[in-house]
């Protein structure tokens, strides 16, 4: 299969959707990967890595396009790439459909058929090509939490982990998932006292046996939400509620209630955020203060380290991407369901039910795709 692999064109994306090892595995099976100039650049890949690796580089995004049998990118096609999608071609991405009719419709229209990212299953529940940001950005939330407490940037002036003689900062985790646990991890690592609560008394249980002894956790309701805040250095949001926007966890009136300088750090802010006065930020100028509380509230956390979320997703999309190169999107399907759980667009047919039902648009069933 021909396997092509565009820059990225969405601002402040540096990420890149293949790796040069895992171009070179899809070369050693036999498959041609054709790769724009300068594509891995932002993740710190140059062209020479990739052609290493056995792979071609091309000009421009139009020969990735023209020449690909399938396309492995990160964020969806914008309006200029879907212009340049053909009928029979296969894009392996993140795609994010529901909120998008404009893309939707240009992807139906393209006849092309797309497989995303983002629900691609798992045998326990999960979604494996999500869960890699989940954990960079849970891991990265208290590193920028604590640049954050700095006194310069408007925080406290808290050291994490305290020095000896001096008490650590106070870091509450609101959900405990992928982001909430990482995040958890990381905080503990640097030394402060962290605690994660969770509204799922299985994952509190699956906490309290796996990490016990490095951070407490709490059952979540209002009230030990409103205790915990008043002591807190740093409150990471990381709750989720699937296919429903983010609940609002901490108000504005709750703000006063905070040390001064204290900072948020709004994970789920991809989902409008988990506390009242959140609002999303760039890279460029991320932290804002209300009230005398300071928020970090970036909507794409894991563009700040754009090398490792490339290795981290290209970790977990290759063998995917390598069972759609050697068998064909049909057969892969067919052989895995978690595989044809991420297909949402097929030959002008929606087949994703979630979106459909967001669109207003008929799904036809995906299993009955495969088969004709
Ligand atoms: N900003 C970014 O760059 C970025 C990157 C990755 C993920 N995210 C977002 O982070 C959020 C968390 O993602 P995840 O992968 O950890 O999800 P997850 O499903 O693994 O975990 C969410 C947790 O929240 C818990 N929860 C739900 N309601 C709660 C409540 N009221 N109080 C306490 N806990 C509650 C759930 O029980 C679950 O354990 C999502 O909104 C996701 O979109 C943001």
């Amino acid at each position: 299969m021909k396997i092509g692999c565009p820059k990225e064109i969405k601002p402040q994306e540096f990420r890149v959707g293949m790796t040069p090892n895992a171009a070179q595995e899809a070369v050693a099976r036999g498959h041609e990967v054709i790769i724009e100039t300068g594509a891995g650049l932002g993740s710190g890949f140059d062209n020479d890595a990739y052609v290493a690796a056995g792979a071609r580089i091309v000009d421009t995004a139009k020969e990735v396009f023209a020449t690909a049998d399938m396309i492995v990118k990160v964020k969806e096609p914008q309006a200029v790439e879907r212009k340049m999608l053909r009928e029979g071609q296969l894009l392996f991405t993140y795609l994010h459909l529901a909120p998008d009719p404009e893309q939707t419709h240009d992807l139906l229209a393209s006849g092309c058929t797309a497989i995303a990212y983002e629900t691609v299953t798992d045998s326990n529940g999960g979604l494996p090509l999500l869960a890699p940001m989940s954990e960079v950005a849970g891991r990265l939330a208290p590193q920028v939490g604590s640049w954050t407490l700095q006194k310069a940037n408007g925080g406290r002036g808290v050291l994490m982990g305290g020095v000896p003689g001096v008490g650590p900062a106070k870091v509450v985790v609101i959900g405990g998932g992928v982001v909430g646990t990482h995040a958890a991890q990381v905080a503990a690592g640097m030394g402060a006292d962290v605690t994660v609560l969770d509204r799922s008394l299985p994952r509190l249980r699956y906490l309290d046996d796996v990490f016990g002894g490095r951070f407490k956790n709490q059952y979540s309701t209002a009230g030990a939400t409103a205790e915990l805040i008043q002591s807190a250095d740093m409150v990471i949001g990381a709750v989720l509620i699937p296919g429903a926007a983010a609940p609002k966890l901490i108000t504005r009136e709750q703000l006063s209630t905070m040390k001064p300088g204290a900072v948020l750090v709004d994970v789920a802010i991809d989902q409008g955020g988990c506390f009242e006065t959140s609002k999303a930020t760039t890279h460029a100028d991320p932290i804002y203060e209300v009230d005398g509380i300071m928020h970090y509230c970036v909507a794409n956390m894991p563009g700040a380290v754009a090398r490792t979320s490339t290795i981290a997703l290209g970790n977990a999309t290759m063998p995917f991407m390598l069972a759609l190169a050697d068998k064909g999107w049909k057969q892969a399907c067919q052989d895995d369901p978690h595989l044809l759980a991420g297909l949402n667009v097929h030959a002008g047919q929606l087949t994703y039910y979630a979106v459909g039902k967001a669109l207003g648009i008929d799904v036809v069933s995906p299993a009955m795709v495969v088969k004709a």
